[in-house]
């Protein structure tokens, strides 16, 4: 079973991943592509990888947005189509009435983008990975497991560019005695199982540099942290108040000082007094053999 995600939680998130991304190693990925390149996107949600990473590939290319959530494929279609008309590109629907294909026509070339309803917590090698000249993938990896990385590792040809990953290093500014606590009880959280077995959470960077570095790839990679400013109050909001519940699950003893937190939390929140620190890291993989 996948962990859910909504299409809102993703919308509101979209502005810091675009902020936090890391350009050099898009760049870099971007260079060693072919003319035309087929990219798989991993986990890829309501598309928001594609419409930050096309522009800087910059050519004609073909996306794959593979998911197990039917309904956030459909809406990958509609933020795609919206984003580019934004941006001034005629879209056209060649799969019809059935939108399962969308060409976006850019002065850089199509962009075709096609989506796969697929559970990734299969086995790696059953996925279309001899068909991508890229595997990309964004808040992705700290959901799955060793094991599964480790199967990745073994099946993977092709670049890897593995965005946004949790790392742990995440802090509330000002800082508050009970903060340890809830943070500990969050990091705990990341590491249920989200469908890929034990979840890796913020040992995930580590993992994956170690694990494809001993199957012969080279890893590149750079922080990229959410820096949420103390303006950003929807999303300071969201921080709070999904700490607080995830901590409290984790350690319901301490509920009413969680709730207590959280309180404190959305106070200064609306007096414009919290700022957030999610610490993340993109990792570049580059096949050597
Ligand atoms: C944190 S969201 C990130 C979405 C998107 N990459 C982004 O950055 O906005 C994780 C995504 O992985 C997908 N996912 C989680 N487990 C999955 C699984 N077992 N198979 C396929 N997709 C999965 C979710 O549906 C969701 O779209």
């Amino acid at each position: 079973m996948s962990e859910s995600f909504d299409a809102e939680w993703l919308a509101l998130r979209e502005p810091f991943d675009a902020a936090a991304r890391g350009v050099r190693l898009a760049e870099q990925l971007a260079s060693v592509l072919p003319a035309r390149p087929r990219v798989l996107d991993l986990g890829a949600g309501t598309g928001s990888l594609f419409r930050w990473l096309a522009p800087i590939i910059g050519r004609a290319q073909v996306w794959t947005l593979a998911d197990a959530d039917e309904d956030l494929l459909a809406s990958a279609f509609v933020a795609c189509a919206t984003w580019g008309a934004a941006c001034g590109y005629a879209a056209t629907w060649p799969g019809g009435a059935h939108n399962r294909a969308l060409l976006l026509h850019t002065p850089h070339g199509a962009w075709r983008i096609e989506a796969l309803r697929v559970d990734l917590a299969d086995a790696p090698e059953s996925l279309p990975l001899d068909r991508a000249d890229a595997v990309v993938c964004s808040a992705l990896l700290d959901l799955v497991s060793a094991a599964w990385l480790e199967r990745m590792a073994a099946s993977l040809r092709v670049p890897l560019l593995a965005c946004l990953t949790v790392d742990g290093r995440d802090r509330f500014a000002p800082s508050h005695p009970l903060d340890r606590r809830v943070l500990a009880g969050f990091r705990r959280d990341q590491s249920r199982d989200k469908g890929f077995g034990h979840a890796l959470g913020p040992r995930a960077p580590a993992a994956l540099h170690r694990i494809f570095a001993e199957h012969g790839h080279a890893v590149l990679s750079a922080t990229t942290d959410w820096r949420i400013p103390r303006d950003a109050v929807a999303m300071l909001r969201e921080m709070v108040t999904t700490h607080a519940a995830t901590a409290g699950r984790q350690s319901p003893a301490w509920r009413g000082a969680i709730d207590a937190w959280a309180r404190t939390r959305l106070t200064q929140t609306a007096a414009g007094r919290l700022g957030i620190r999610i610490g993340h890291r993109d990792s570049l993989i580059l096949p050597t053999r």
